[in-house]
C-alpha cells in the first residue's frame, strides 16, 4: 500500500502536539509504519526543501526546521499521500479549513507544525532522504480487515 513522509515541525513538538497529531492520522485508519525524533542539520533541512531554494523564506524556512527536534514518520495507507494532505490543510493557516491540522492548530504559514510529501515521487524521494531502508517497519496490522475490502 501507498506510504508517505509526515513531518511535525519543532513547533508541533514544543508546542506539545505530538500526540495530538499522531491521533489524528490513527484514527483515520493509516498506519505508522516508521517514527524517530531528530534535529536536522541545516545542510539536511536544505536538501528536505531543496524544491524550495531561492524563494525570499527559504533560510528562515531551512534554519527554523532544524531549531529543534522534529518527528520524523511514514504513515501508510489507500490514498494516504493525497488524503493525509486534507488531514493536514492548506500551506498557510489562514486559509486552512477548521478541522485540518493547520486549521486548527496554527496561525502562520512559517510555524505551520507539520509537513506532508505533496506527491508520490516526492513521498518515495522524503522516505528515502530521512529513513534507512530496515527502519520501515512491515506488519499486518489487526484493523486492515475492518478498514479494507478484501
Ligand atoms: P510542507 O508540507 O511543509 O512542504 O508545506 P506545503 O507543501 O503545504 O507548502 P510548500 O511545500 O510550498 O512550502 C513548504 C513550507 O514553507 C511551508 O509549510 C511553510 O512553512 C513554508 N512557506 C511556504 N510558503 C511560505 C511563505 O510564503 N512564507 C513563509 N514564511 N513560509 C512559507
Ligand atoms: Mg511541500
Amino acid at each position: 500500500r501507498e506510504r508517505t513522509f509526515i513531518a511535525i515541525k519543532p513547533d508541533g513538538v514544543q508546542r506539545g502536539l505530538i500526540s495530538e497529531i499522531i491521533h489524528r492520522f490513527e484514527r483515520k485508519g493509516y498506519k505508522l509504519v516508521a517514527i524517530k525524533l531528530v534535529i536536522p542539520t541545516k545542510e539536511f533541512a536544505e536538501k528536505h526543501y531543496h524544491d524550495l531554494k531561492g524563494r525570499p523564506f527559504f533560510n528562515g524556512l531551512r534554519d527554523f526546521l532544524s531549531s529543534g527536534p522534529v518527528v520524523a514518520m511514514v504513515w501508510e495507507g489507500q490514498g494516504v499521500i493525497k488524503y493525509g494532505r486534507k488531514l493536514i490543510g492548506a500551506t498557510s493557516p489562514h486559509n486552512s479549513e477548521p478541522g485540518t491540522i493547520r486549521g486548527d492548530l496554527a496561525v502562520s504559514v512559517g510555524r505551520n507544525t507539520i509537513h506532508g510529501s505533496d506527491g508520490p515521487e516526492t513521498a518515495n524521494a522524503e522516505i528515502a532522504l530521512w529513513f534507512k531502508p530496515e527502519e520501515l517497519v512491515s506488519y499486518t496490522s489487526n484493523a486492515e480487515k475492518w478498514l479494507y475490502e478484501p
